[in-house]
């Protein structure tokens, strides 16, 4: 099928998915995240494909973030749908029988690093920044981030990345255990490539089962997901979600107020 803000190619029974939008630095907008779905949904059904890999096009970013620009109309239920909808499409990529991993380029921030968390597991280029800014902006991680993030790296760190909003490096991001590897970008994708190669010789429904294990051994109850639909929403009720994105997009520091 055609994409128009994503690269989709089959090689080697693997699926390369490249957000493609370099000069946003693959911010995720509504388009990405219809395109995103049926690239799921393709890796899921098409027989060719054993596994996948997602990336972002471009040397900077693997994904900056859910575009911001989309933001500043949303009503508190509008936030929430779209919480709802970025959640349900991670939720895809995490459930997938079929393993898909992320090849995380450079920035991996909000939206982007909640996207690579999805993934059943990461591996980055030593230029790779994680994190998750949303406070800068007066918001919350609202794709799952603020439970994947603390099941990822632990209670202590995700609170102190969520509320610093300070990014993390590839060597931190190795230690804390959010990538399994930090290779020169020229070899991410080959080290990527390599190692799904070896996933694809294994029995495809052990494979499929244990993503399906593993992901009731970290997740067990769900609930938390719906708490962050909730405070995402509440978010775009203040006055300060509205100084912040409106302070990005105008290039500006914003000015919290508490309201
Ligand atoms: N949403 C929408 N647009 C975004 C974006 C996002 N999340 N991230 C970057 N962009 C856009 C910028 O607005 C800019 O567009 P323009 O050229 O039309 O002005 C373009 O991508 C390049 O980004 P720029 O900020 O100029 O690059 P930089 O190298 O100076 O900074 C970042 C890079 C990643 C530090 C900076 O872009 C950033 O802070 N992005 C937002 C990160 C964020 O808060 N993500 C969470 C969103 S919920």
């Amino acid at each position: 099928m055609n994409y128009h803000t994503l690269l989709v190619s089959i090689d080697k029974n693997i699926c390369i998915i490249t957000i493609n939008r370099p000069e946003k630095l693959n911010a995720l907008n509504k388009d990405v995240f219809t395109e995103l779905d049926k690239a799921i949904e393709e890796v899921s059904t098409n027989n060719e494909i054993k596994s996948a890999i997602i990336t972002g096009a471009g040397a900077k970013a693997f994904v900056a973030g859910a575009d911001i620009s989309e933001f500043a109309s949303l009503n508190k239920e509008q936030a929430m749908a779209l919480s709802k909808r970025g959640q349900d499409v991670f939720f895809k990529i995490e459930n997938s029988k079929k393993p898909i991993i992320a090849a995380v380029n450079g920035f991996a921030l909000g939206g982007g690093c909640e996207l690579a968390m999805a993934c059943h597991f990461r591996l980055c280029s030593t230029n790779a920044k994680f994190g998750q800014p949303e406070v800068n902006l007066g918001l919350i991680p609202g794709y799952g981030g603020t439970q994947r993030l603390t099941k990822l790296i632990g209670k202590g760190k995700s609170m102190e990345l969520q509320m610093t909003a300070q990014l993390l490096a590839a060597e931190d991001a190795l230690q804390l255990g959010l990538v399994n590897y930090v290779v020169e970008p020229e070899n991410l994708l080959p080290r990527s490539v390599e190692i799904l190669e070896l996933i694809n010789t294994k029995a495809p429904v052990a494979i499929s089962k244990i993503i399906e294990c593993v992901n009731t051994a970290v997740d067990g109850l769900k609930d938390g997901y719906d708490e962050e639909v909730k405070a995402f929403g509440h978010c775009f009720d203040t006055n300060d979600m509205k100084e912040g994105t409106s302070a990005f997009l105008e290039k500006r520091k914003a000015i919290f107020t508490g309201k």
